[in-house]
């Protein structure tokens, strides 16, 4: 199948180009247009965004989102690869779901999915699953994430045990006893609202825990979603003494804070939860100066009902993979550039599996986006792919709405 994107400028240039793409692979730049063209309307041609923490919901919790929603809404937002949790019904810890999950979303056409395998049976955090067949069937990493890894032994074992596989566990990092039944980020507005708080500390005591078992096994480990200064700070430790840490911060963390919730609207209820405007600057220095690894969205939708009971009482989650471009360049595009914004939506969540990283030359892997780096546009949910209809941000005006997304050489997604 050949196709050629015409009207185009690759990241870094402003000379307008055409790439043609055949049998998955980019054939080569300016040339004889050939097969399918497609007009890129002026945009930014780049590598897909890769997502490494999506939550799709498949198998068992399909009214709030299923394989085909959520690699919808992912290719709408401009990812080719989405890495979706384990933490369904039942959980992903069987080799054969595995496979199946894959083949099904293969036959999709839309983000490819790699899927994360539980790295306990059930995510009970007792017995490891059975690690080196789930990578046999294609698992990309092992993570009870949705639960934490209360169990420090159980967690050091399964660190020598992927690390021996060459797979990364990745952790929700936060210690639960001290979380307990917060439901906010503990502190002035926690108080204000009296509402119980889950502390800064939760997250930075299990952070400091969870270095020591790298530093124990030398096994790779990337901590999920980092919300707070000082669980930053512990990782930098951790990276100075040459441990093999990885970590991702998500544009939910960095745009929103605790002040949020003085609406009392779940929405905003999230884990670990919006923190402080100091955390989020602090998280934004650590994507500008290498701390943090790269970006990821932690897409986690629930049905509209389950959001719209209150704040004790409604799930943990915000849902908005096919906005997560939009909200990083039009909020924080100045302050990270172009470029290192794209680098940490697509090469360096490669680095942090230790895929290969993305690139444009002739021969490359054709997974692409042709991103609108200008037009703004209001955020409408009802236009969604995902079954989540609503965001933090609707009504918001955006800039970077993904036009085209090639996956594996085909369209995987187009804007109208
Ligand atoms: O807010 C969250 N929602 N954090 C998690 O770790 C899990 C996720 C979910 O599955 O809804």
């Amino acid at each position: 199948m050949t196709l050629t994107i015409q009207n185009i400028k690759r990241v870094g240039s402003d000379t307008t180009e055409s790439v043609t793409i055949e049998n998955g692979k980019i054939k080569g730049w300016n040339i004889e247009p050939e097969g399918e063209t497609i007009d890129g309307k002026g945009g930014t041609l780049a590598p897909a965004l890769i997502e490494l923490h999506a939550h799709l919901r498949e198998p068992g919790q399909t009214e709030k989102e299923d394989l085909h929603s959520g690699l919808a809404a992912a290719a709408a937002g401009g990812y080719g690869t989405v890495v979706c949790m384990p933490n369904t019904s039942p959980v992903i810890d069987d080799p054969a779901l595995v496979r199946s999950l894959i083949e099904k979303a293969g036959a999709l056409g839309l983000a490819r999915l790699k899927p994360a395998a539980a790295l306990t049976k059930g995510q009970k955090g007792e017995a490891l699953a059975e690690l080196s067949y789930l990578k046999g069937a294609g698992a990309a990493m092992f993570t009870d994430d949705g639960r934490t890894n209360e169990n420090a032994r159980v967690l050091r074992l399964g660190l020598e045990y992927a690390g021996s596989l060459g797979m990364v566990i990745s952790v929700h990092a936060e210690d639960a006893t001290l979380r307990a039944d917060g439901v906010m980020n503990e502190g002035p507005v926690s108080e204000a609202l009296g509402l119980p708080g889950n502390p800064a500390a939760a997250e930075a005591a299990r952070v400091a825990r969870d270095m020591e078992l790298v530093a124990q096994t030398g096994a790779r480990l990337h901590v999920q979603h980092l919300s707070t200064a000082r669980a930053l700070d512990i990782v930098r430790e951790a990276k100075k003494r040459g441990l093999p840490v990885t970590c991702e911060v998500c544009p939910h963390h960095l745009d929103l804070t605790d002040e949020a919730l003085r609406g009392f609207d779940a929405i905003y209820k999230v884990a670990p939860p919006l923190r402080t405007q100091a955390d989020a600057d602090y998280l934004l220095e650590g994507l500008l100066d290498g701390s943090v690894d790269c970006i990821a969205t932690d897409h986690a939708p629930h049905t509209k009902a389950e959001k719209e009971r209150d704040l004790l009482e409604a799930p943990s989650g915000i849902a908005y993979i096919e906005i997560a471009f939009p909200v990083m360049w039009t909020k924080f595009g100045d302050k990270l550039g172009l470029e290192k914004l794209l680098d940490l939506m697509t090469a360096a969540p490669a680095r942090v599996m230790g895929w290969p990283e993305p690139s444009l030359e002739a021969g490359a892997p054709a997974d692409l986006v042709v991103l609108d780096l200008y037009t703004e546009r209001e955020v409408n949910p009802a236009e969604f792919k995902s079954k989540a209809k609503f965001t933090p941000w609707q009504g918001q005006t955006l800039r970077g709405w993904p036009l085209l997304t090639v996956v594996d050489g085909k369209v995987a997604y187009r804007r109208e």
